[in-house]
């Protein structure tokens, strides 16, 4: 990969400093969306400077430095980047938006290679948002960071060459897996339960998720313990306390909306896997929601 390598000068490092405080970092967050968004609240709470990138900026909180710009088009973000001067830390969280092998190379492989082209001076360190898709199991079994992955599916093959195109570069960098996100404004699950839509019991498939607010707590963990200069592992796995069937998932959110259940859909899920987020708590995270109930009880207060 064509990764700027340039070392900043220090007349220039010094205009960058001159625009943060003594403590204060910038952090570049591209692919801004809901957990770019809210990290960004989390690292502005602590006085750092977020830059969140994005194509459609106006849907940035408060306080975030927006830059408009496609990751996908390399001479647009060279000008507009080249404006940045300097940052401490990439978090690169785009989300393809087409769900097909041309959009994920797109957002995951092509945006990715841009965004480290055209940056002019290379962040200390990158933290690349990843999936549990990347992981093949289907025996029930308990996965972590050591485990083998094999993906059938091009969603995980092209994740897991995302990865190995940050670990082999010449940044230092971290890899975080998240398993399903669910949270404000993601109500597909609880819509379908409203329905009386549940999942089948059988065949057993273990689901594995992580609230929005914990993605952001676990980035924002991470990326202090890279300003603190903590030693950090290559890859984190951020996925719940709690995996669990969809079959209890579901008939759970059923009884907490009293809704009445009319149709068992057979899972189409493929694989069956319980994410292990040891390593992650190893390291001093304490999930603000450890399992979907304490999750999902938060959101359906405000149904
Ligand atoms: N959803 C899940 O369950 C799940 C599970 C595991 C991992 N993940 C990963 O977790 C990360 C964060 O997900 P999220 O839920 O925060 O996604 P999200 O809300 O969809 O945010 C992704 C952002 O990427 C931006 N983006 C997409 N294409 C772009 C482009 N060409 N140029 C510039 N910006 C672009 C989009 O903004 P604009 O449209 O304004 O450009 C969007 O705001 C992603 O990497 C995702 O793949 C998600």
């Amino acid at each position: 990969m064509q990764q700027n390598t340039a070392t900043h000068p220090d007349t220039q490092f010094e205009r960058a400093s001159k625009q943060t405080t003594p403590k204060q970092r910038t952090v570049l967050i591209a692919g801004c969306g809901d957990v770019g968004s809210a990290l960004g609240l989390l690292l502005l709470d602590q006085d750092h400077k977020v830059i969140g990138l994005r194509r459609n900026i106006n849907q940035l909180p408060q306080g975030i430095q927006g830059i408009s710009a496609d990751l996908s088009q390399i001479d647009q973000l060279k000008s507009t980047l080249a404006d940045i001067l300097y940052c401490d830390t990439l978090v690169y969280c785009a989300a393809a938006t087409n769900h097909s092998e041309q959009g994920y190379t797109e957002a995951y492989i092509n945006g990715l290679k841009n965004v480290l082209t055209a940056l002019p001076y290379p962040p200390k360190h990158i933290f690349f948002t990843s999936s549990t898709g990347v992981y093949h199991q289907s025996d029930h079994d308990w996965v972590d960071e050591e485990s083998e992955c094999k993906p059938s599916r091009f969603s995980g093959q092209i994740m897991l060459q995302a990865e190995n195109i940050v670990q082999q570069g010449t940044i230092p960098s971290t890899v975080v897996r998240f398993s399903g996100i669910y949270g404000p404004g993601r109500n597909h699950l609880i819509n379908k339960v409203k329905q009386g839509d549940v999942a089948a019991k059988e065949p057993l498939k273990y689901t594995n998720r992580i609230h929005r607010d914990d993605c952001a707590g676990v980035l924002c963990h991470l990326i202090n313990k890279q300003f603190n200069q903590a030693q950090l592992e290559q890859c984190y796995l951020a996925s719940d306390d709690t995996p669990a069937s969809m079959f209890d998932v579901t008939h759970w959110l059923a009884g907490q909306l009293n809704s009445m259940t009319t149709t068992e859909t057979i899972s189409r899920i493929t694989g069956s896997k319980r994410c292990s987020n040891q390593r992650l708590k190893d390291s001093g995270y304490s999930f603000k929601y450890p399992s979907y109930q304490e999750g999902y009880k938060e959101l359906l207060k405000t149904e």
